[in-house]
């Protein structure tokens, strides 16, 4: 196989604290260990349709990038190559522009991609491999819910930044004797929710994982009343599945990230009769500087996914196993999702401290 003298490397999906630190580590370690060029590609894979963005990167491209949030090359987590939705005379029609990426990507002088990106950003890492692409994968959401890879960088900044929006609103709560709901990220998996919820020590949890019932999270809040404490934490993940109807027989509106707890508070309301306040945390979360975690992380998984690039491992991602980097295909990387378990030892140890998942009192 022909020697990769150029890397290229693109970021898709939503931004997440650690993202420089791995184009960093990639453009580094490609330029002074293996002595190839990189060219970053600008917003995802619309960067390949459209590649008149794409710039070589050195090592002062990076200068500097470290502790910056975001991601210098900007990303979307709109835009499947394979099928591109665009609105055509207020029509969608959907594009297969997966062949303009692989010829756009030769005309750059790419020899192999490194695709930093969570599930969907990772599929579509997949299908250009089955189509011939040289890739190796880095695992990137805040969500923390790929099962290949014990974290994500990002997870560790979101959590940071969750739980001390949950000490903050516990002083509040405290002192005006309130019923406080928090929505955090997460869209299909409650990890952020989960940890933040145990580190802040909120009171009840909601996560997607474990459904929930208005009738126990009243009873939670009235048992606190009754030990005197006249104030709870409700920390809500935004993939929370509602019930259908309230406990009065009333529909609940479809309510998604953004609006769920707002949702929430509004049948708690009426069953507690208490002053009920939302915050809703939003991507306060995903911005901003990563912590040393995400930063190291970050560092660890550029730096081995370019080795993997050098060594020609191609279909491939890298992950963080028992503490070390280690790699797996990319169909194995997608095979499952990483759900919380609700039957889990940090479950238990959620509820033997005192939380409730609205299943129970
Ligand atoms: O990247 C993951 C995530 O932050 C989810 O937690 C959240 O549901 C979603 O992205 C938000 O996406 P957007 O930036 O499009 O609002």
């Amino acid at each position: 196989m022909k020697a990769v003298r150029t890397i290229g490397i693109v970021n898709g999906g939503g931004d997440a604290p650690g993202l420089n630190a791995v184009i960093r580590a990639v453009v580094r370690a490609a330029i002074s260990e293996h002595g190839m060029r990189v060219i970053g590609i600008r917003n995802g894979f619309d960067g390949l349709i459209w590649p008149e963005g794409a710039k070589e990167m050195t090592e002062e491209t990076v200068s500097g990038i470290l502790p910056r949030g975001g991601t210098i090359l900007g990303t979307t987590n709109r835009g499947n190559p394979f099928a591109y939705k665009t609105k055509e005379n207020g029509v969608e029609t959907v594009h297969d522009y997966s062949s303009l990426c692989i010829d756009n990507a030769r005309r750059l002088g790419i020899d192999a991609i490194v695709v930093i990106g969570g599930d969907g950003t990772q599929h579509i890492a997949r299908d250009f491999h089955r189509r011939g692409v040289n890739v190796v994968g880095v695992p990137k959401t805040i969500d923390n819910d790929l099962d290949a890879t014990e974290v994500t960088f990002g997870f560790d900044t979101a959590l940071v930044i969750a739980t001390e929006a949950v000490d903050r609103l516990h002083t509040t709560a405290e002192s005006h004797h309130r019923v406080m709901l928090i929505e955090l990220m997460g869209r299909d998996a409650g990890w952020i929710a989960l940890h933040a919820g145990i580190a802040g020590g909120a009171h009840i949890i909601l996560i997607p994982e474990i459904p929930f019932k208005f009738e126990c999270i009243c009873d939670a809040v009235r048992a606190r009343e009754l030990r005197g404490k006249r104030f709870s934490l409700i920390v809500v993940a935004e993939g929370v599945k509602l019930p259908e109807t309230d406990p009065f027989g009333k529909p609940i509106p479809p309510a998604g990230p953004g609006n769920v707890a707002n949702t929430i508070a509004f049948t708690l309301r009426e069953m507690l009769h208490k002053e009920i306040r939302v915050t809703v945390l939003g991507h306060v979360q995903r911005g901003g500087s990563p912590t040393p975690f995400d930063r190291i992380l970050g560092t660890r998984l550029g730096v081995a996914a370019t080795d993997l690039v050098a060594k020609h491992h191609f279909g491939r991602m890298v992950c963080l196993r028992s503490g070390r980097i280690e790699s797996v295909s990319l169909d194995e990387a997608l095979e499952k999702m990483k759900y919380v378990d609700p039957h889990s030892e940090i479950v238990h140890a959620a509820r033997a401290v005192g939380a409730t998942f609205g299943d129970s009192a």
